[in-house]
């Protein structure tokens, strides 16, 4: 029963990972089923960081969308548009930021994190301190009542559901709160441990071939108090094992738990088997992101169409607006 709306929104860094296909993307395949879907490339959000670097980004939304696309984001059942090809986004994101007290955004802990972090760009811009005002529309202008999102991204639908309650209370009830759609997924790990992202150069991608795949899965860290094969392992402590737990079958993962404890299987034999289950589970899409990739126009024509669903969507709603604000 398609009676709840969902909006969510991923910048376009490029290629996906394994970090955007559990957590993100299985999600979104979940959800088209059950709820009317908008599903948008957050190019205005990508300004916010990468305003004095933009040659990418029109490709990165292309080789985002194709990911997509072979994923199984149907345009048949979700609303897949770009948002800088609805201009309503930055309408109500203007009227949102008359009414959005400065502290409220000084205070949101992604502000901060990313300002220390992020040394090598200059984010001491007001679109970079607004960027939950401009999220806070994207998800408003649809009424959405649920927003897949991470936890990292909490503090900011924390701020979307402050400014439309706030816009209720100045001009009358125009938009629900929306609610976050958290799922648990097993925290994914990058080749060297840390978080997997483009960024830190330790990210499987998607779309990659079956032999880089199986390279970058043996380069993976393993457990680091084994150094000797003699000695036997810990899978907790074993980054690698991260992925088992996504793509080994549960009786020989509880095989292999036992063999690593009593140092009866090396690390390379190890992560020869988790690259197999790995490039199995991809050839798949892999192999329908080579067909998709061969119709020219496929992800623009997506795009355009489903940008103009969605601006029809949003002129409802600013119509809405235009008259709560009397202007
Ligand atoms: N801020 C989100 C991220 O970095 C992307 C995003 C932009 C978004 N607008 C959104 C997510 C609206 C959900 C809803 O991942
Ligand atoms: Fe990890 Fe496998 Fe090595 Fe054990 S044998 S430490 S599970 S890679």
């Amino acid at each position: 029963m398609k009676n709840k709306r969902i909006v969510s929104g991923m910048r376009p860094t490029g290629k996906l990972h394994l970090g955007h296909y559990h957590g993100v993307l299985d999600n979104w395949l979940e959800l088209q089923h059950d709820y009317e879907c908008f599903f948008f490339a957050a190019d205005w959000h990508s300004l916010t960081t990468e305003y004095a670097n933009t040659a990418e980004i029109r490709d990165n939304i292309h080789e985002m969308v194709l990911d997509w696309l072979a994923f199984g984001i149907d345009p048949e059942k979700s609303t897949i548009f770009q948002q800088s090809l609805v201009p309503q986004h930055a309408e109500l994101n203007l009227i949102l930021s008359m009414i959005t007290p400065v502290s409220w955004l000084e205070r949101n802990p992604t502000y901060k994190e990313m300002q220390e972090n992020l040394t090598t760009k200059d984010l001491s811009t007001f679109g970079f301190l607004g960027y939950p005002v401009l999220m806070a529309s994207d998800i408003i202008l649809y009424k959405a009542a649920r927003v897949p999102v991470g936890h990292d991204q909490l503090p900011h639908l924390e701020i979307t559901r402050e400014i439309a309650r706030r816009f209720n209370f100045l001009y009358g009830e125009v938009f629900p709160e929306p609610a976050a759609y958290l799922t648990e997924t097993p925290k994914l790990l990058g080749l060297d441990g840390r978080k997997m992202s483009k960024s830190y150069g330790n990210a499987i991608f998607l779309s990659e071939s079956a032999e880089e795949t199986r390279k970058k899965v043996m380069s993976m860290v393993t457990d680091v108090e084994r150094p000797r094969r003699t000695d036997p392992g810990e899978p907790d402590r074993c980054v690698a094992f991260t992925l088992h737990l996504l793509y080994v079958p549960e009786e020989e993962r509880a095989e292999i738990v036992e063999e690593c404890r009593n140092a009866r299987i090396g690390c390379v034999d190890c992560k020869k088997r988790l690259a197999q289950h790995v490039v199995d589970a991809l050839a798949p899409f892999r192999a329908k992101r080579e067909e998709l990739a061969e119709q020219p126009g496929l992800v623009e024509e997506v795009l355009a169409a489903g940008s103009s669903k969605a601006m029809a969507e949003a002129g409802e709603t600013m119509k809405e607006v235009r008259q709560a604000i009397k202007m």
